[in-house]
Protein backbone atom coordinates (compact mmCIF):
# COMPACT_ATOMS: atom_id res chain seq x y z
CA UNK A 1 0.00 0.00 0.00
CA UNK A 2 1.75 3.46 -0.90
CA UNK A 3 1.98 6.50 0.90
CA UNK A 4 -0.99 8.05 0.45
CA UNK A 5 -3.08 5.43 1.26
CA UNK A 6 -1.76 5.01 4.93
CA UNK A 7 -1.77 8.80 5.12
CA UNK A 8 -5.42 8.00 4.39
CA UNK A 9 -6.04 5.58 7.10
CA UNK A 10 -3.83 7.77 9.14
CA UNK A 11 -5.92 11.18 8.69
CA UNK A 12 -8.92 8.85 9.45
CA UNK A 13 -7.75 8.88 13.39
CA UNK A 14 -5.86 5.64 12.97
CA UNK A 15 -2.34 7.32 13.78
CA UNK A 16 -0.81 3.82 15.03
CA UNK A 17 -0.88 2.64 11.20
CA UNK A 18 2.57 2.55 9.39
CA UNK A 19 3.94 0.39 6.55
CA UNK A 20 6.42 -1.74 8.78
CA UNK A 21 2.72 -3.24 10.07
CA UNK A 22 1.65 -4.11 6.53
CA UNK A 23 2.12 -7.92 6.82
CA UNK A 24 -0.81 -11.01 6.80
CA UNK A 25 -0.15 -11.91 9.76
CA UNK A 26 -0.92 -8.24 11.96
CA UNK A 27 -3.96 -7.32 9.89
CA UNK A 28 -5.46 -11.11 10.23
CA UNK A 29 -4.38 -11.07 13.38
CA UNK A 30 -6.51 -7.69 13.97
CA UNK A 31 -9.43 -8.64 11.34
CA UNK A 32 -9.67 -11.55 13.84
CA UNK A 33 -10.18 -9.89 17.28
CA UNK A 34 -12.65 -6.99 15.35
CA UNK A 35 -14.83 -8.99 12.96
CA UNK A 36 -17.23 -11.24 13.88
CA UNK A 37 -16.87 -13.90 10.96
CA UNK A 38 -15.32 -14.32 7.63
CA UNK A 39 -16.60 -17.31 5.76
CA UNK A 40 -13.04 -18.17 4.35
CA UNK A 41 -10.06 -19.75 5.83
CA UNK A 42 -7.50 -17.62 6.87
CA UNK A 43 -4.96 -19.74 6.62
CA UNK A 44 -5.46 -19.87 3.33
CA UNK A 45 -6.48 -16.34 2.67
CA UNK A 46 -4.07 -13.51 3.27
CA UNK A 47 -5.50 -9.86 3.84
CA UNK A 48 -6.07 -8.42 0.66
CA UNK A 49 -4.98 -4.83 -0.43
CA UNK A 50 -7.84 -2.60 -1.22
CA UNK A 51 -5.66 0.10 -3.26
CA UNK A 52 -4.17 -2.33 -5.66
CA UNK A 53 -4.69 -4.74 -8.59
CA UNK A 54 -5.86 -4.61 -12.20
CA UNK A 55 -8.54 -6.78 -13.90
CA UNK A 56 -7.75 -10.40 -12.47
CA UNK A 57 -4.69 -9.53 -10.97
CA UNK A 58 -5.28 -8.96 -7.18
CA UNK A 59 -2.30 -8.25 -4.18
CA UNK A 60 -2.70 -9.36 -0.47
CA UNK A 61 -0.86 -6.40 1.92
CA UNK A 62 2.43 -8.00 1.55
CA UNK A 63 2.75 -6.82 -2.06
CA UNK A 64 2.26 -10.86 -3.41
CA UNK A 65 0.57 -10.63 -6.61
CA UNK A 66 -2.60 -13.66 -7.18
CA UNK A 67 -4.32 -14.71 -10.29
CA UNK A 68 -8.24 -14.05 -9.55
CA UNK A 69 -10.40 -16.95 -10.90
CA UNK A 70 -12.97 -15.60 -7.77
CA UNK A 71 -14.47 -12.64 -9.58
CA UNK A 72 -15.06 -11.67 -6.13
CA UNK A 73 -17.23 -14.56 -5.78
CA UNK A 74 -18.72 -13.52 -9.07
CA UNK A 75 -18.95 -10.17 -8.09
CA UNK A 76 -16.25 -8.58 -10.12
CA UNK A 77 -18.19 -8.72 -13.75
CA UNK A 78 -14.96 -6.76 -15.14
CA UNK A 79 -12.70 -7.20 -12.72
CA UNK A 80 -10.60 -4.98 -10.67
CA UNK A 81 -10.62 -1.14 -11.25
CA UNK A 82 -11.83 -1.81 -15.09
CA UNK A 83 -10.93 1.94 -16.53
CA UNK A 84 -14.07 2.08 -18.56
CA UNK A 85 -15.78 1.43 -15.51
CA UNK A 86 -13.31 4.00 -13.62
CA UNK A 87 -14.40 6.49 -15.72
CA UNK A 88 -17.67 6.40 -15.66
CA UNK A 89 -17.57 6.58 -12.29
CA UNK A 90 -15.75 9.39 -12.33
CA UNK A 91 -18.26 10.99 -14.49
CA UNK A 92 -21.43 10.58 -12.34
CA UNK A 93 -19.36 11.31 -8.91
CA UNK A 94 -21.80 14.22 -8.21
CA UNK A 95 -25.12 12.27 -8.74
CA UNK A 96 -27.16 12.03 -5.72
CA UNK A 97 -26.20 9.36 -3.96
CA UNK A 98 -28.82 9.43 -0.95
CA UNK A 99 -31.98 8.85 -2.02
CA UNK A 100 -33.76 5.82 -0.89
CA UNK A 101 -34.66 4.08 -4.42
CA UNK A 102 -37.65 2.11 -2.83
CA UNK A 103 -39.67 4.91 -0.87
CA UNK A 104 -39.12 7.59 -3.51
CA UNK A 105 -39.22 7.98 -7.86
CA UNK A 106 -36.27 8.97 -9.73
CA UNK A 107 -35.25 8.39 -12.83
CA UNK A 108 -32.37 5.77 -12.50
CA UNK A 109 -34.23 3.00 -10.53
CA UNK A 110 -37.11 2.85 -12.93
CA UNK A 111 -34.49 2.59 -16.21
CA UNK A 112 -33.08 -0.29 -14.82
CA UNK A 113 -36.71 -2.11 -13.67
CA UNK A 114 -37.66 -1.71 -17.37
CA UNK A 115 -34.09 -2.82 -18.21
CA UNK A 116 -33.97 -5.72 -15.99
CA UNK A 117 -37.92 -6.94 -17.13
CA UNK A 118 -36.54 -6.69 -21.07
CA UNK A 119 -33.24 -8.58 -20.45
CA UNK A 120 -34.66 -11.60 -18.55
CA UNK A 121 -36.80 -14.68 -20.02
CA UNK A 122 -40.29 -14.10 -21.04
CA UNK A 123 -42.22 -11.41 -22.86
CA UNK A 124 -45.00 -11.23 -20.17
CA UNK A 125 -45.68 -7.82 -17.87
CA UNK A 126 -42.70 -8.30 -15.01
CA UNK A 127 -42.26 -5.80 -12.00
CA UNK A 128 -38.92 -5.03 -9.79
CA UNK A 129 -38.13 -4.53 -6.78
CA UNK A 130 -34.40 -3.17 -5.54
CA UNK A 131 -32.29 -4.70 -2.55
CA UNK A 132 -29.25 -4.68 -1.03
CA UNK A 133 -28.18 -8.32 -1.09
CA UNK A 134 -28.38 -11.60 -2.79
CA UNK A 135 -30.12 -13.30 0.07
CA UNK A 136 -32.64 -10.63 0.22
CA UNK A 137 -32.96 -10.66 -3.22
CA UNK A 138 -34.17 -14.03 -2.91
CA UNK A 139 -36.81 -12.87 -0.50
CA UNK A 140 -38.35 -9.72 -2.49
CA UNK A 141 -39.11 -13.24 -4.71
CA UNK A 142 -40.55 -15.28 -1.47
CA UNK A 143 -42.62 -12.48 -0.21
CA UNK A 144 -44.33 -11.70 -3.36
CA UNK A 145 -45.18 -15.66 -4.31
CA UNK A 146 -47.01 -15.59 -0.83
CA UNK A 147 -48.55 -12.66 -1.41
CA UNK A 148 -49.95 -13.43 -4.43
CA UNK A 149 -50.69 -16.89 -4.18
CA UNK A 150 -51.99 -16.89 -0.70
CA UNK A 151 -49.69 -20.29 0.07
CA UNK A 152 -46.30 -20.07 2.81
CA UNK A 153 -44.78 -23.31 1.97
CA UNK A 154 -41.72 -23.24 -0.51
CA UNK A 155 -40.26 -26.13 -2.41
CA UNK A 156 -36.43 -26.30 -2.09
CA UNK A 157 -33.66 -28.62 -3.00
CA UNK A 158 -30.69 -30.36 -0.79
CA UNK A 159 -28.05 -29.15 -1.67
CA UNK A 160 -29.38 -24.93 -2.15
CA UNK A 161 -27.57 -21.77 -1.62
CA UNK A 162 -30.06 -18.71 -1.30
CA UNK A 163 -28.62 -16.86 1.44
CA UNK A 164 -28.40 -16.73 5.32
CA UNK A 165 -30.93 -14.70 6.84
CA UNK A 166 -34.67 -15.12 7.43
CA UNK A 167 -36.93 -16.24 4.95
CA UNK A 168 -33.84 -17.20 1.93
CA UNK A 169 -31.67 -19.78 4.99
CA UNK A 170 -34.70 -21.62 5.52
CA UNK A 171 -34.11 -22.78 1.65
CA UNK A 172 -30.54 -23.18 2.11
CA UNK A 173 -28.79 -26.76 2.64
CA UNK A 174 -25.67 -26.45 1.91
CA UNK A 175 -23.36 -26.41 5.61
CA UNK A 176 -25.23 -27.85 8.53
CA UNK A 177 -23.19 -24.57 10.36
CA UNK A 178 -25.43 -22.26 8.74
CA UNK A 179 -28.81 -23.66 10.03
CA UNK A 180 -28.13 -25.33 13.34
CA UNK A 181 -30.32 -23.91 16.23
CA UNK A 182 -31.40 -21.27 14.19
CA UNK A 183 -35.39 -21.41 13.37
CA UNK A 184 -36.76 -22.62 10.15
CA UNK A 185 -38.26 -19.26 8.89
CA UNK A 186 -40.50 -20.70 6.33
CA UNK A 187 -41.90 -24.41 5.93
CA UNK A 188 -40.33 -26.05 2.89
CA UNK A 189 -40.80 -29.41 1.57
CA UNK A 190 -37.30 -30.34 0.45
CA UNK A 191 -36.02 -32.65 -2.67
CA UNK A 192 -32.46 -33.64 -3.75
CA UNK A 193 -31.47 -31.45 -6.57
CA UNK A 194 -30.65 -33.34 -9.81
CA UNK A 195 -26.99 -34.33 -9.07
CA UNK A 196 -26.00 -36.60 -12.02
CA UNK A 197 -22.45 -37.68 -10.95
CA UNK A 198 -23.74 -38.60 -7.48
CA UNK A 199 -27.46 -39.50 -8.44
CA UNK A 200 -29.50 -39.69 -5.33
CA UNK A 201 -31.18 -42.19 -6.88
CA UNK A 202 -28.43 -44.42 -7.88
CA UNK A 203 -29.00 -44.10 -11.62
CA UNK A 204 -27.21 -43.43 -14.33
CA UNK A 205 -27.52 -41.36 -17.37
CA UNK A 206 -28.73 -43.68 -19.59
CA UNK A 207 -31.08 -45.12 -17.77
CA UNK A 208 -32.17 -41.96 -15.98
CA UNK A 209 -36.32 -41.91 -15.43
CA UNK A 210 -36.23 -38.36 -13.76
CA UNK A 211 -36.27 -39.57 -10.73
CA UNK A 212 -35.91 -37.11 -9.04
CA UNK A 213 -39.07 -35.02 -10.75
CA UNK A 214 -40.75 -38.03 -9.78
CA UNK A 215 -39.48 -37.34 -6.20
CA UNK A 216 -40.91 -34.34 -6.16
CA UNK A 217 -44.32 -34.86 -7.30
CA UNK A 218 -44.93 -37.49 -4.83
CA UNK A 219 -43.24 -35.36 -2.06
CA UNK A 220 -46.10 -32.89 -3.25
CA UNK A 221 -48.69 -35.48 -3.08
CA UNK A 222 -47.71 -37.02 0.38
CA UNK A 223 -46.56 -33.56 2.31
CA UNK A 224 -49.29 -31.63 0.34
CA UNK A 225 -49.62 -29.23 -2.55
CA UNK A 226 -50.36 -25.94 -1.03
CA UNK A 227 -46.84 -24.57 -2.11
CA UNK A 228 -45.59 -20.82 -2.99
CA UNK A 229 -42.93 -21.66 -5.49
CA UNK A 230 -40.03 -23.61 -6.08
CA UNK A 231 -36.71 -22.28 -5.52
CA UNK A 232 -34.03 -23.58 -7.63
CA UNK A 233 -30.38 -22.52 -8.55
CA UNK A 234 -30.18 -23.19 -12.47
CA UNK A 235 -26.71 -24.11 -11.52
CA UNK A 236 -25.96 -25.26 -7.67
CA UNK A 237 -23.39 -23.28 -6.63
CA UNK A 238 -22.05 -22.89 -3.26
CA UNK A 239 -23.12 -26.97 -2.98
CA UNK A 240 -20.47 -27.70 -5.11
CA UNK A 241 -20.95 -26.34 -8.70
CA UNK A 242 -23.56 -28.85 -9.83
CA UNK A 243 -24.95 -28.63 -13.27
CA UNK A 244 -28.23 -30.34 -13.35
CA UNK A 245 -29.46 -31.72 -16.69
CA UNK A 246 -31.99 -29.78 -18.63
CA UNK A 247 -34.96 -32.35 -18.55
CA UNK A 248 -34.59 -32.09 -15.16
CA UNK A 249 -35.18 -28.64 -14.74
CA UNK A 250 -37.86 -28.45 -17.14
CA UNK A 251 -39.35 -31.80 -15.06
CA UNK A 252 -39.50 -29.59 -11.83
CA UNK A 253 -40.96 -26.90 -13.23
CA UNK A 254 -43.72 -28.93 -14.79
CA UNK A 255 -44.25 -30.73 -11.45
CA UNK A 256 -44.44 -27.20 -9.77
CA UNK A 257 -46.88 -25.68 -12.57
CA UNK A 258 -49.22 -28.82 -11.71
CA UNK A 259 -50.18 -28.11 -8.63
CA UNK A 260 -50.30 -23.71 -9.69
CA UNK A 261 -47.69 -22.32 -8.00
CA UNK A 262 -44.52 -20.03 -8.87
CA UNK A 263 -41.12 -20.86 -10.09
CA UNK A 264 -38.18 -18.97 -9.27
CA UNK A 265 -34.89 -18.91 -10.39
CA UNK A 266 -31.88 -17.75 -8.13
CA UNK A 267 -29.74 -16.11 -10.27
CA UNK A 268 -27.80 -14.20 -7.89
CA UNK A 269 -24.35 -16.31 -8.99
CA UNK A 270 -24.93 -17.38 -12.17
CA UNK A 271 -27.06 -14.80 -14.14
CA UNK A 272 -25.98 -11.35 -14.96
CA UNK A 273 -24.52 -13.15 -18.31
CA UNK A 274 -21.61 -15.18 -16.34
CA UNK A 275 -23.18 -18.77 -18.20
CA UNK A 276 -23.69 -16.70 -21.74
CA UNK A 277 -27.36 -15.92 -20.80
CA UNK A 278 -28.53 -13.28 -19.31
CA UNK A 279 -30.12 -15.83 -16.90
CA UNK A 280 -28.71 -18.92 -16.42
CA UNK A 281 -32.13 -20.62 -16.50
CA UNK A 282 -32.27 -20.07 -20.17
CA UNK A 283 -29.87 -22.53 -20.46
CA UNK A 284 -32.44 -25.06 -19.55
CA UNK A 285 -34.97 -23.67 -21.70
CA UNK A 286 -37.19 -22.65 -18.55
CA UNK A 287 -39.29 -19.13 -18.29
CA UNK A 288 -39.38 -18.81 -14.92
CA UNK A 289 -42.26 -16.45 -12.71
CA UNK A 290 -39.69 -14.95 -10.39
CA UNK A 291 -35.53 -14.65 -10.74
CA UNK A 292 -33.29 -13.03 -7.95
CA UNK A 293 -30.29 -10.89 -8.96
CA UNK A 294 -27.78 -9.68 -7.16
CA UNK A 295 -23.50 -9.73 -7.16
CA UNK A 296 -22.61 -8.96 -10.61
CA UNK A 297 -25.27 -6.74 -11.13
CA UNK A 298 -24.49 -3.83 -8.79
CA UNK A 299 -20.85 -3.10 -10.67
CA UNK A 300 -19.05 -3.60 -7.30
CA UNK A 301 -22.08 -2.61 -4.95
CA UNK A 302 -24.34 -3.76 -2.73
CA UNK A 303 -27.28 -4.15 -5.71
CA UNK A 304 -29.89 -7.14 -5.96
CA UNK A 305 -33.09 -7.06 -7.70
CA UNK A 306 -35.78 -9.30 -6.92
CA UNK A 307 -37.92 -9.75 -10.27
CA UNK A 308 -41.71 -10.88 -10.30
CA UNK A 309 -45.03 -10.92 -12.22
CA UNK A 310 -47.46 -7.66 -12.20
CA UNK A 311 -48.47 -7.03 -9.77
CA UNK A 312 -45.46 -8.33 -7.62
CA UNK A 313 -47.15 -7.57 -4.41
CA UNK A 314 -51.27 -6.92 -3.39
CA UNK A 315 -50.53 -3.71 -2.11
CA UNK A 316 -47.62 -0.85 -1.90
CA UNK A 317 -45.49 -0.84 1.23
CA UNK A 318 -46.00 -4.50 1.05
CA UNK A 319 -42.16 -4.29 1.14
CA UNK A 320 -39.15 -2.19 0.56
CA UNK A 321 -35.57 -1.54 1.81
CA UNK A 322 -33.93 1.67 2.70
CA UNK A 323 -31.02 1.04 0.90
CA UNK A 324 -31.53 0.22 -2.63
CA UNK A 325 -31.19 1.19 -5.69
CA UNK A 326 -29.66 4.87 -5.07
CA UNK A 327 -29.17 6.91 -8.74
CA UNK A 328 -25.68 5.95 -9.19
CA UNK A 329 -25.94 2.19 -8.01
CA UNK A 330 -28.60 2.04 -10.39
CA UNK A 331 -26.27 3.99 -13.22
CA UNK A 332 -23.91 2.07 -12.55
CA UNK A 333 -25.63 -1.41 -13.08
CA UNK A 334 -27.09 0.10 -16.42
CA UNK A 335 -23.67 1.07 -17.10
CA UNK A 336 -22.61 -2.82 -16.30
CA UNK A 337 -25.58 -4.48 -18.75
CA UNK A 338 -24.39 -1.72 -21.75
CA UNK A 339 -21.04 -3.29 -21.14
CA UNK A 340 -21.78 -6.74 -21.46
CA UNK A 341 -24.33 -5.95 -24.24
CA UNK A 342 -22.23 -3.50 -26.52
CA UNK A 343 -18.59 -5.69 -25.54
CA UNK A 344 -20.31 -8.84 -26.60
CA UNK A 345 -19.51 -10.28 -23.53
CA UNK A 346 -22.51 -13.09 -23.65
CA UNK A 347 -20.77 -14.60 -26.46
CA UNK A 348 -17.18 -14.25 -24.71
CA UNK A 349 -18.41 -15.68 -22.01
CA UNK A 350 -19.56 -18.76 -23.50
CA UNK A 351 -16.62 -18.95 -25.23
CA UNK A 352 -14.08 -18.76 -22.85
CA UNK A 353 -16.62 -20.85 -20.47
CA UNK A 354 -16.52 -23.97 -23.31
CA UNK A 355 -12.47 -22.93 -23.11
CA UNK A 356 -12.13 -23.60 -19.46
CA UNK A 357 -14.15 -25.99 -19.25
CA UNK A 358 -12.26 -27.86 -22.17
CA UNK A 359 -8.96 -26.87 -19.89
CA UNK A 360 -10.66 -28.78 -16.46
CA UNK A 361 -11.62 -31.84 -18.17
CA UNK A 362 -7.67 -32.69 -19.14
CA UNK A 363 -7.38 -31.96 -15.66
CA UNK A 364 -10.06 -34.78 -14.92
CA UNK A 365 -8.07 -37.16 -17.65
CA UNK A 366 -5.11 -36.53 -15.77
CA UNK A 367 -5.85 -36.65 -12.08
CA UNK A 368 -6.97 -39.85 -10.34
CA UNK A 369 -8.33 -37.20 -7.87
CA UNK A 370 -10.23 -35.28 -10.45
CA UNK A 371 -13.77 -36.93 -10.28
CA UNK A 372 -15.51 -34.81 -12.53
CA UNK A 373 -15.20 -31.30 -14.51
CA UNK A 374 -18.81 -28.95 -15.21
CA UNK A 375 -19.98 -26.01 -16.00
CA UNK A 376 -21.75 -23.28 -18.18
CA UNK A 377 -19.98 -20.79 -19.24
CA UNK A 378 -17.76 -19.00 -16.78
CA UNK A 379 -19.11 -21.06 -13.91
CA UNK A 380 -16.94 -24.22 -13.76
CA UNK A 381 -15.11 -26.38 -11.69
CA UNK A 382 -13.70 -29.66 -10.82
CA UNK A 383 -15.27 -32.28 -7.69
CA UNK A 384 -12.45 -33.73 -5.79
CA UNK A 385 -12.87 -37.10 -4.88
CA UNK A 386 -10.72 -40.36 -3.55
CA UNK A 387 -10.42 -41.54 -6.78
CA UNK A 388 -12.12 -42.25 -9.68
CA UNK A 389 -13.66 -45.67 -9.03
CA UNK A 390 -15.26 -45.18 -5.81
CA UNK A 391 -16.05 -41.49 -6.18
CA UNK A 392 -15.66 -40.93 -2.51
CA UNK A 393 -15.74 -37.38 -1.48
CA UNK A 394 -12.18 -36.20 -0.66
CA UNK A 395 -12.91 -32.88 1.19
CA UNK A 396 -9.16 -32.99 3.09
CA UNK A 397 -7.37 -33.70 -0.63
CA UNK A 398 -10.05 -30.54 -2.09
CA UNK A 399 -8.79 -28.23 1.12
CA UNK A 400 -4.86 -29.31 0.39
CA UNK A 401 -5.46 -28.59 -3.17
CA UNK A 402 -6.86 -24.89 -2.67
CA UNK A 403 -4.21 -23.93 0.20
CA UNK A 404 -1.86 -25.12 -2.11
CA UNK A 405 -2.73 -23.27 -5.20
CA UNK A 406 -3.36 -19.98 -3.00
CA UNK A 407 -0.33 -19.91 -0.42
CA UNK A 408 2.11 -21.36 -3.49
CA UNK A 409 0.96 -20.77 -6.98
CA UNK A 410 -0.55 -17.92 -6.05
CA UNK A 411 -4.16 -18.64 -7.56
CA UNK A 412 -6.91 -17.27 -6.31
CA UNK A 413 -9.48 -19.95 -6.04
CA UNK A 414 -12.28 -20.61 -3.84
CA UNK A 415 -14.00 -24.17 -2.63
CA UNK A 416 -17.30 -25.14 -3.46
CA UNK A 417 -19.48 -27.88 -1.28
CA UNK A 418 -17.82 -30.52 0.85
CA UNK A 419 -15.08 -31.10 -2.51
CA UNK A 420 -15.47 -29.02 -5.35
CA UNK A 421 -13.14 -26.16 -6.82
CA UNK A 422 -15.25 -23.31 -8.25
CA UNK A 423 -13.95 -20.93 -11.51
CA UNK A 424 -16.13 -17.81 -11.19
CA UNK A 425 -13.99 -15.88 -13.23
CA UNK A 426 -14.43 -11.95 -14.26
CA UNK A 427 -15.57 -11.68 -17.71
CA UNK A 428 -12.47 -10.13 -18.95
CA UNK A 429 -10.43 -13.05 -18.06
CA UNK A 430 -8.29 -14.45 -21.23
CA UNK A 431 -7.49 -17.39 -22.52
CA UNK A 432 -4.04 -17.38 -21.99
CA UNK A 433 -4.95 -16.00 -18.04
CA UNK A 434 -7.19 -19.22 -18.43
CA UNK A 435 -4.51 -21.39 -19.51
CA UNK A 436 -2.10 -20.52 -16.47
CA UNK A 437 -4.97 -20.85 -13.92
CA UNK A 438 -5.68 -24.18 -15.03
CA UNK A 439 -1.99 -24.87 -14.83
CA UNK A 440 -1.46 -23.64 -11.70
CA UNK A 441 -4.02 -25.29 -10.57
CA UNK A 442 -2.58 -28.79 -12.06
CA UNK A 443 0.32 -28.22 -10.17
CA UNK A 444 -1.47 -27.81 -6.84
CA UNK A 445 -2.85 -30.63 -7.55
CA UNK A 446 -0.01 -32.78 -8.02
CA UNK A 447 1.73 -31.54 -5.23
CA UNK A 448 -1.31 -32.20 -3.06
CA UNK A 449 -1.78 -35.95 -3.80
C1 LIG B 1 -27.45 -18.57 -5.50
C2 LIG B 1 -27.25 -17.62 -4.34
N1 LIG B 1 -28.33 -17.06 -3.77
C3 LIG B 1 -28.21 -16.19 -2.75
C4 LIG B 1 -26.97 -15.86 -2.24
C5 LIG B 1 -26.87 -14.92 -1.08
O1 LIG B 1 -26.35 -13.70 -1.48
P1 LIG B 1 -25.87 -12.64 -0.38
O2 LIG B 1 -24.66 -13.21 0.26
O3 LIG B 1 -25.59 -11.39 -1.16
O4 LIG B 1 -27.01 -12.47 0.57
C6 LIG B 1 -25.82 -16.42 -2.81
C7 LIG B 1 -24.48 -16.07 -2.30
O5 LIG B 1 -23.48 -16.63 -2.63
C8 LIG B 1 -25.96 -17.32 -3.88
O6 LIG B 1 -24.90 -17.90 -4.45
Amino acid sequence: MNEKHIRILRDLGFNDITSEKMTNDYWKARAADALAITTQDRDVYGCFDHTRGEGVIIYDIEGKEFLDVTGGVAVRAFGLRYKPLLEFESEIHDVIKELPGMDFDAIPQTLLAEKLASITPGTHKKRVVFTTSGGRAVEGCMKSAMDLSGNRRFVAFRPAFHGRTGYALSLTSTNSKHKNKFPQGVDVVRVFYPYCYRCPYGQNEEDCNLECVEALRYALQVEGNDIAATVMEPICGEGGLIVPPSKAVKGMYEATKEIGAYFMSDEVQAGMGRTGKWCAIENHGVIPDYISMAKALGGGYPLGASIGPVPMYTEGSRHSETFSAEPKMSLLSLWIIRQIETGGYLKKNAENGAYLLKRLNELKEKHEVVGDARGIGLMCGVEIVKDKRSKERAPKIRDRIVKTAVNKYNLLVLGAGPNSIRFTPSYIITQEQIDEAVSRLDRAISDST
